[in-house]
């Protein structure tokens, strides 16, 4: 079976098309197979190319050497199969929760008593069936982020990237956050590529733990973190496996960091 998403000596520098501009090298070499189904989180340092990863994954940039493939394929442009999530949830103020999250089923011409249907199924997930009818600035912050993680997957996508969703959440909060979309994904089992700053936040969550350098972006370390699913978070931050995988991830990370 072909991995779901495969970075083969990917190198992507930014600029030097005019001789004023200086060229930026913001990842190199990068090697990364994912097979279908797993969840991996990227961690690294500010600046060190996560969001440039996620970007040629989503086909919005494509790489100055190397291949970046799904299933097989060479990435030649976006792909409406793909669902990417930024830490600033972006809600369009004058829709309603339900209406935000049923944008992308809009742009696909879904019928409106199914984008409907589907919309509240989602909501009523997240815990937000009660909310469906109010607007963005009547929600909290972490509502907002559940109807903007509601919105990324109202179209089902295949690949779930997820450019530090829960980072401007409070530590509260982000803790329940972080379980319903636990939850949700584990019903799905699709691919998962999660970029947070938050290592916890990735251990917790991801199958694996990917440690990036700082720039130029290499991968560093490369870890399976071996927990056992369904996870129940709260609990899980106490236990002796996790603690340990934190800290090995940690003394990776740390060097790229301080
Ligand atoms: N469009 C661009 N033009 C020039 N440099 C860029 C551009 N986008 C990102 N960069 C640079 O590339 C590097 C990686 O950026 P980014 O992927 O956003 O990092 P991260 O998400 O890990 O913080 C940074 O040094 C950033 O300044
Ligand atoms: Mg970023």
């Amino acid at each position: 079976m072909n991995p779901a998403v495969e970075l083969k000596d990917v190198t992507l520098i930014f600029g030097g098309d005019h001789p004023k501009d200086e060229p930026v090298l913001a990842v190199q070499d990068i090697d990364l197979s994912i097979p279908p189904g797993q969840f991996v989180a990227v961690v690294g340092p500010s600046g060190c190319g996560k969001t440039t990863i996620l970007n040629m994954l989503a086909g919005i940039i494509g790489p100055t050497r190397g291949s970046v493939m799904r299933h097989g394929q060479e990435i030649d442009g976006p792909s409406d199969d793909i669902g990417y999530m930024l830490a600033r949830s972006g809600l369009s103020p004058w829709r309603t929760a339900r209406r935000n999250v049923e944008l992308g089923l809009e742009f696909r011409g879904v019928p409106r008593g199914e984008r409907r249907e589907r919309a509240m199924e989602l909501l009523a997930k997240l815990r937000l069936e009660g909310f469906a009818d109010s607007f963005p600035s009547q929600l909290s912050q972490g509502m907002r982020q559940r109807v903007a993680i509601a919105r990324t997957l109202a179209i089902d996508p295949d690949l779930w990237l997820m450019d530090e969703p829960f980072g401007a959440l409070d530590a509260q909060t982000r803790l329940t956050v972080q379980a319903e979309f636990l939850d949700l994904w584990y019903e799905t089992h699709k691919t998962v590529i999660f970029v947070t700053h938050d290592l916890e936040e990735a251990v917790l969550l991801a199958d694996r733990v990917v440690v990036m350098t700082a720039r130029p972006g290499r991968i560093k370390s490369d870890t399976i973190v071996d927990l056992a699913r369904p996870r129940v978070i709260d609990e899980l931050r106490f236990d002796p496996v996790f603690r340990e995988t934190e800290h090995r991830i940690w003394e990776e990370l740390r060097g790229e960091i301080v």
